[in-house]
């Protein structure tokens, strides 16, 4: 019987995949590992408090006792979501990155060492590979080219993820994996955040010229590749997992408006992110061949289930833009 350490389960994906592999596996024990940063919360998890399969353990990645007692869980496999995510954040202060990031998965890493684990998977991105023009994709064995702190902490874990693997042993796997969305995803991320201002009638933030593309993923199919990389991934591997859904910004700005029945006029051109990767695109056919995973949810389908779910959800909405939020969104847009 598996006993899952999952770190960030609080944030966007990490609920998600707690809540996902608990329905999808009547076995699995997991103890939930999250600092509660500003994008942890309690409240993404709390149909499960009471779950007898569920345990949560306030506690951060960088620090050794914290992840030596969660470990003294009985715990037999990792599953390591926790990081600080947001690029904008990343530039206006790179600091907590390479803390979480890098010396947190460094701590892990060592954890499961000591501990002993059936396998550790390294959750990463796309973004480690960089920018593609406008064509080609990523592959598994396309160069790491980080250009934001964020993307360059996240590339520097995977390479400590590979060394513990390859000098010691032990049973990794690294994912990564598009852009994702959908329920719970914290609102300083593109689609929740115009979301949750058109539906105040707010104004939406478009970068530069608008025309840079991500490839959209709804977090079920990254759960659900995740978990396939968990219990069919060959250690040592990468496995890239992506929608096969690119869209520049711009058409998907116009999209939420029209799906909200919202005027263009809300739409804002402003100052460019500094450093702004200009296409991500990933081919995912290695997942798809070795782990028998594809995406699954149809992008309209999932986009119109979240607007739905951001619909109903305007309280976990106003929790979350508090006062720390207000702050971050001055620093981040000024009046708009
Ligand atoms: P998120 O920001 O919503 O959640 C991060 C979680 O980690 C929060 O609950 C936070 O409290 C916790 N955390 C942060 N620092 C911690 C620390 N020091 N110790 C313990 N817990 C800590 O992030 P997300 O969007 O759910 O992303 C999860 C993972 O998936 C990240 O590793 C991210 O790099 C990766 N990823 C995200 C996307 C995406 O589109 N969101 C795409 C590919 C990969
Ligand atoms: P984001 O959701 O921050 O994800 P990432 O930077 O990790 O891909 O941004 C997605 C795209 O949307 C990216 O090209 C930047 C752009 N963007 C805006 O144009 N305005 C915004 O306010 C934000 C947050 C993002």
């Amino acid at each position: 019987m598996a006993r899952v350490l999952v770190t960030g389960g609080c944030g966007f994906i990490g609920s998600n995949f707690i809540r996902y592999l608990l329905a999808a596996d009547a076995t699995v024990e997991i103890v939930n590992f999250d600092a509660l940063t500003y994008a942890g919360n309690l409240a993404n998890l709390a149909d499960l408090q009471d779950h007898p399969r569920y345990r949560f353990i306030r506690g951060d990645v960088a620090d050794r006792d914290d992840v030596r007692m969660a470990m003294q869980q009985g715990i037999t496999d990792i599953i390591h979501f926790a990081a600080e995510s947001h690029v904008d954040r990343s530039i206006h202060d790179s600091g907590p990155f390479v803390r979480t990031n890098v010396i947190g998965t460094q701590v892990l890493l060592d954890a499961a060492r000591e501990f002993g684990v059936n396998k550790y998977v390294q959750i990463s991105t796309d973004e480690v590979y960089g920018s593609l023009g406008e064509t080609g994709y990523f592959t598994e064995t396309t160069p790491l080219h980080p250009n934001s702190p964020y993307s360059a902490s996240k590339a520097a874990a995977d390479l400590l993820v590979q060394a513990y693997h390859h000098t010691f042993g032990l049973p990794t796997v690294i994912t990564r994996c598009s852009n994702n969305y959908g329920p719970y995803q914290f609102p300083e991320k593109l689609i929740p955040l115009f979301i949750t201002n058109l539906l105040q009638d707010q104004p939406v933030p478009v970068y530069g010229d608008g025309w840079h593309v991500r490839d959209w993923i709804h977090v079920l199919d990254h759960c659900r590749g995740v978990e396939a990389a968990w219990r069919y991934g060959r250690p040592g591997e990468v496995y890239n997992f992506g929608g096969r859904c690119e869209m520049p910004n711009i058409v998907l700005t116009k999209l939420l408006l029209k799906l909200l029945g919202k005027p263009e006029s809300l739409i804002r051109y402003v100052a460019d992110r500094p450093g702004h990767d200009r296409r991500y695109a990933i081919d995912c056919s290695k997942a798809e061949q070795t782990l028998g995973w594809r995406p699954q949810v149809p992008f309209e389908t999932g986009l119109a289930e979240t607007i739905a779910w951001y619909q109903t959800h305007m309280a976990w909405v106003a929790s979350i833009k508090n006062k720390d939020y207000v702050n971050y969104y001055q620093k981040q847009y000024g009046q708009l």
